[in-house]
């Protein structure tokens, strides 16, 4: 496997006419493999990325707080559904693939990728305290020569604004001793189709050297590599992309929303708009936005944008519907109880999914969490079967998924809440008094007590 994509020549990103001695030392040890990359962060971003370098023939360090990852790493074991435990393995057996807490050996290191985590603060501002961490580390590390890149979503502004000036106080200039770019990364966690692989790949330097080593390294993974203008203009792409998803389903809630009071079957509308050929491109409706990006990521763009005066009501219009999805569910699941003059208090509702979204195990953000959790304050008692998600603690709840064979034992309400491939939805109007439908997933299933959004 490495040494075919080891032999492929890499095309040249709009390298600059001269680059320093530095510089070209490194690009030599990217193209020839030599060089021992780090990545920093080794969650569903992290891992398939040093997965990837590691089988193009890189030795790859991967650096992490969460010394269980490590471990599972070095014992060739794959935490995350997009990574196969094999390739980890394979990668680890070959010499390609370690990982460590520590982070004194980033100065071995020449290129070093970090993929740490972007949170929302409580108060729905940016949470850098991970990157500024990781950075810390680099700082304390760094030596010339090296390059750095920073692949999680953030602001624009933070790379130049806050990594680039913590690793200049140690005395190195960014561009010139050391070399500094943003790359998003652009992973759909559980899409088989585009991966990290096939996925174009942006990449924005501080300086032109500095985007044409980080296009380089890319190119030695990635088939198509962009590069941008600047480490803002890579960062702002990222957040356009998000944004684009974020306003788009929030538009397509509001639509729903409305269908629902004018009983038109917004499925269907979808559907038949989708068939035209230009000018259109479907979003769905649901329970609400989950994972880690979507419902997160424009408000990074949100918050930037104040501190230059400037409003985002795109952005704060689709936050206020979407937002607003799980307890339309909730809505939806009263009034189905309400036709067999039952009421969600004392009710025994059963959720299917709870992961944020089919064929995936994260419930970071899910909705489902939020439709359990109105649920359950008003009365109703729940379980749930999610494949991909063993046991589930939230809001005060400890529940373990039931198998979905004894899913309908003594239940009232069922509630689709994410549309894995695997559950059996043909037969649930038979299995269940109720079912409520957030994802179109019984689509073509007739049945009275089957309740859509
Ligand atoms: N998950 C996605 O689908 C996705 C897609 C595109 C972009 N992103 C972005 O990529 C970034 C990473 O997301 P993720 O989903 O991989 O997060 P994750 O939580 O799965 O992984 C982050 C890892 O970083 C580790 N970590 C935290 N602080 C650290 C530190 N100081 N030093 C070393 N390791 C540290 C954590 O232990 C964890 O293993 C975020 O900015 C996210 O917005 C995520």
């Amino acid at each position: 496997m490495s040494a075919a994509l080891a032999s492929v020549p890499l095309p040249m990103h709009r390298r600059p006419a001269k680059l320093s001695p530095a510089a070209e030392r490194l690009l030599r040890r990217i193209e020839s493999r030599k060089a021992h990359l780090a990545v920093i962060g080794l969650g569903y971003v992290g891992l398939p990325l040093a997965v990837e370098f590691a089988k193009a023939g890189f030795e790859v360090t991967g650096f992490d707080v969460d010394v269980t990852k490590v471990d599972a790493i070095n014992r060739g074991h794959s935490y995350i559904g997009d990574v196969s435990s094999q390739d980890v393995a394979a990668a680890s057996k070959a010499g390609k693939l370690s990982a460590t807490i520590d982070m004194s050996r980033l100065h071995d290191m020449d290129a070093i990728d970090i993929c740490v985590p972007t949170p929302l603060r409580k108060t729905r501002d940016p949470d850098l305290s991970y990157i500024v961490l990781a950075v810390d580390a680099v700082r304390a590390q760094l030596r010339a020569g090296q390059l750095v890149i920073l692949e999680s979503t953030t602001y624009p502004g933070t790379t130049t604004e806050v990594v680039q000036p913590a690793l200049e106080e140690g005395g190195l200039t960014a561009g010139k001793d050391f070399y500094l770019a943003f790359s998003p990364e652009r992973v759909d966690p559980g899409n088989e189709t585009h991966t990290t692989r096939s996925i174009p790949k942006v990449v924005g330097g501080v300086n032109e050297a500095s985007t044409a080593l980080a296009a380089d390294l890319y190119a030695s993974i990635i088939g198509t590599i962009v590069p941008v203008s600047s480490t803002q203009v890579a960062e702002m792409v990222k957040l356009l992309e998000n944004t684009f998803r974020a306003v788009n389903i929030g538009l397509v809630n509001e639509i729903a929303l409305m269908s629902h009071r004018m009983d038109i079957d917004v499925w269907e509308v979808i559907e038949a708009a989708a068939t035209k050929p230009f000018g259109f491109m479907p979003f769905y409706p649901g329970p609400g936005l989950g994972g880690h990006c979507i419902p997160i990521d424009p408000f990074y763009l949100s918050w930037k944008a104040r501190q230059n005066g400037f409003e985002c009501r795109f952005i704060e219009l689709a936050g206020q519907i979407n937002s607003s999805m799980p307890a339309f569910v909730v809505e939806r699941v009263g009034e189905a109880l309400n036709t067999l003059k039952m009421s969600i208090n004392g009710s025994r509702i059963h959720i299917f999914g709870v992961a944020y979204k089919k064929g995936v195990s994260d419930t970071r953000e899910s909705p489902a969490l939020d439709v359990i959790e109105l649920l359950h304050r008003r009365g109703a008692t729940l379980s749930y079967t999610d494949p991909h998600v063993p046991v589930l603690e939230h809001g005060g709840l400890s529940l373990a998924s039931v198998p979905e064979r004894d899913a309908a034992r003594g239940i009232d309400c069922a509630v689709v809440c994410t549309n894995h491939a695997v559950f059996n939805y043909a037969e649930m109007p038979t299995r269940f008094p109720l079912v409520v439908d957030t994802r179109n997933a019984l689509k073509g299933v007739a049945g009275d007590n089957v309740f859509r959004l």
